[in-house]
Order: C-alpha cells, then structure tokens, then sequence
C-alpha cells in the first residue's frame, strides 16, 4: 500500500525505453533522484513531471509517512517538502551524501534541522514574500473575525438563535483610534500591521529581531518592549517566527498582562503560544477574543477546549492557501531544486 502511493515518474520517453528495451538508459541513470512528500499546485506539478528527475512522490492526500520519507530519501538529491514534514538529522542522515538541497513549500522553516543541513552540506529554500499578502489577508479576517465575534455569530445564525434585532447582541470591536501590538515585524507582520492601519489603527507597537526606522512614520510605530506591547495594545497580532526565542512566549503571564478587551491573534506557528495556558486565559476571561490559523498540535483535535469557546475562532492553517500563492510557491520549489542538483546557489535560499 505505502509503495503503491509512492509514484515514480522520469521523463516518459525514458520511461519508455525502458519499458521497451528493459534496461536502463545512460540518461535515466543519470537522472536525480528527487523527492516529493506531496503533490503541488496543479500547474507546478505538471512542470515537475516533466523535469528530468526521478521522482519519487507521494500522491495519496495525506502526509507522506515517515517511513516512506526515511526509505525514499535515500540517494536523493533533493527534497520538496512541507511545513509539516520534520526534516531532522534522521532524514538528512538516512538521504546520504547525495543530498543536496532541501526545500519547503512554506515561508516557515522551524521544521528542519537547519544545523545538520549545514553540516552536510545540504541547501535549503523556502518561499518568502509570494505568500506574504495572502498571509497577511487572512490574518486581518481572524482579526476582524475574532473582534466583531464572527464565530459567534454564524453559530447563532446556524442554531436558530437570531431573533429580532438587539442593540446590545454581539457587539465586538472596532479598529479606529486603538493600537496594535505587532509580534514580528518581518515581511508578513508589516502587511498585516498596513492593512489593519486602513481600518483606522492609530498606532503600532511592535517587538522583534529589530528595529525598523522606516516603519515609524507611515504607521505611527514604535519599537516596544514585549511587555508595554501586552499591556497597551487592543490588537496583538503573532506574526513572528517560531524560534527558541519565540516559543511559546505566549503564556499565562503574557496573557493576563494584556487588556481584557484585547484582541489576539496568530497566524504564527501554534508553538509561540503555550496552549493550555490561553484555554486558562480563555475560561477565565482573560481576553475578549481570539484567532487561530495555527495551534499544537495540528490538525486540532476535535475535543481540543479551545473549541469549546465562542470567542476563539480557529481556521486551519490556511495563511498561505490562495491558488495564486500556492502555484507560485510550487514553482520557486522546483526552481531550487533544479538550481540545488546543479550545485548552483538557489534562487530563494535560507541563509544558515
Ligand atoms: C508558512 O508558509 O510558513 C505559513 O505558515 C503559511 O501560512
């Protein structure tokens, strides 16, 4: 079953030579070996199977098994995966010294073994910036779901509950005048922080790697400890990287700084918030409401308490999901791959 899902595919003249002549070309000796944990975006994917690679690609809807990863990477020389593959030192060291780039269909790299691919010599890409604006809409929809208390009021819709009209029913937040606490102020955080500044946002506080003078002035920003970030923002938005750094910074003790109208959102990774500590925060009201597009672990179970609350609404992973960033994403994958067999820098490389 694993074996069949896994389909192999090398140019189909090859193919057919071999079929014809039962052996093996010089050229499809030659062809690298290249791994694929799923299949891409529709027009990516055709690209791919046209490339002179012998590909070994899982192509069941679901995450290829670890297993099969361990078996198939050996004498790859390179590696389209996931943000949901862990790429760790057993995989680079069950690859071989064949392999030689690695590359993920995600901005995110928390999940490879950064160190261990240096050591081996192995590159590494990601695909930074053409998912930034479709990250940074759906992180103003959780915010401003979250603050007008969307969930809420689809469930009430759904369940028979909406009588007549109420003045005082769910009433949620607007955004003119407030500030808002920007967790990360890379690519992602400052689309996110221009667009909620159309809303009407007065002033941005923001906590980062650095500082960036630059963002002052267009949107009223401060560079901020994460401390006056918590007690003075209305909006806390986490955009930032998962680092050791950023893990699980989002505790109780951040979260019982933060106001009690506070808005907060993630579209970060689940590992910067401790969980159990926002469903703390959450059944003791802590907070007015909050967004998710991403939590530990994921998928979220469905009896996961998170889900128990009105104010918490959660999408599943889906920041980078538009067909016009996901193509793209697909193709700056096999771009590196081809400039990674090649021995060539790749074009969308992490520095490590
Ligand atoms: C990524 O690509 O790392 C993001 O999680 C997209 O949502």
């Amino acid at each position: 079953m694993l074996r069949s899902s896994v389909l192999s595919l090398t140019r189909p003249r090859l193919a057919t030579a071999i079929a014809r002549h039962g052996f093996h070309s010089t050229a499809f000796a030659m062809a690298p070996k290249v791994v694929a944990t799923r299949v891409l975006p529709a027009n990516a994917q055709a690209r791919l199977e046209k490339e002179n690679f012998d590909l070994k690609q899982w192509k069941e809807d679901s995450s290829m098994p670890r297993e099969t990863l361990l078996k198939e990477i050996q004498g790859a020389e390179g590696l389209i995966c996931l943000l949901s593959d862990k790429i760790d030192k057993d995989v680079l060291e069950a690859a071989g010294p064949s392999l030689k780039v690695v590359t993920t269909l995600s901005v995110g790299y928390d999940h490879i073994d950064l160190a261990t691919a240096k050591k081996n010599n192995v590159q590494v890409g990601y695909t930074p910036d053409v998912l930034t604006d479709a990250t940074a809409d759906l992180t103003v929809l959780l915010t401003l779901a979250a603050a007008r208390k969307m969930k809420q009021g689809i469930r009430a819709v759904e369940q028979g509950e909406w009588r007549e009209w109420r003045p005082n029913w769910l009433c949620g937040y607007q955004f003119a005048g407030k500030t808002l606490g920007m967790v990360g102020m890379g690519r992602i955080g400052e689309a996110v922080a221009r667009r909620l500044r159309a809303f009407g946002i007065s002033r941005t506080l923001y906590w980062g790697r650095r500082e960036k003078p630059e963002l002052h002035e267009p949107l009223q920003a401060e560079f901020a400890s994460f401390d006056k970030l918590l007690t003075e923002s209305d909006y806390i938005v986490a955009c930032c990287a998962m680092t050791p750094e950023t893990k699980e910074i989002f505790n109780y003790d951040a979260f019982k700084k933060m106001k009690r109208s506070a808005i907060f959102v993630n579209s970060a990774r689940g590992g910067v918030v401790k969980q159990d500590d926002l469903i703390r925060a959450l059944d003791e009201d802590l907070l007015a409401g909050v967004g998710l597009d991403v939590t530990t672990p994921e998928p979220l179970p469905t009896n996961s308490a998170l889900l128990k609350h009105d104010n918490c609404v959660i999408l599943p992973h889906i920041g980078s999901a538009t067909i016009e960033a996901r193509e793209v994403m697909g193709e700056m994958c096999i771009d590196n791959v081809l400039a990674g067999i090649q021995g060539k820098q790749l074009p969308f490389a992490l520095k490590h």
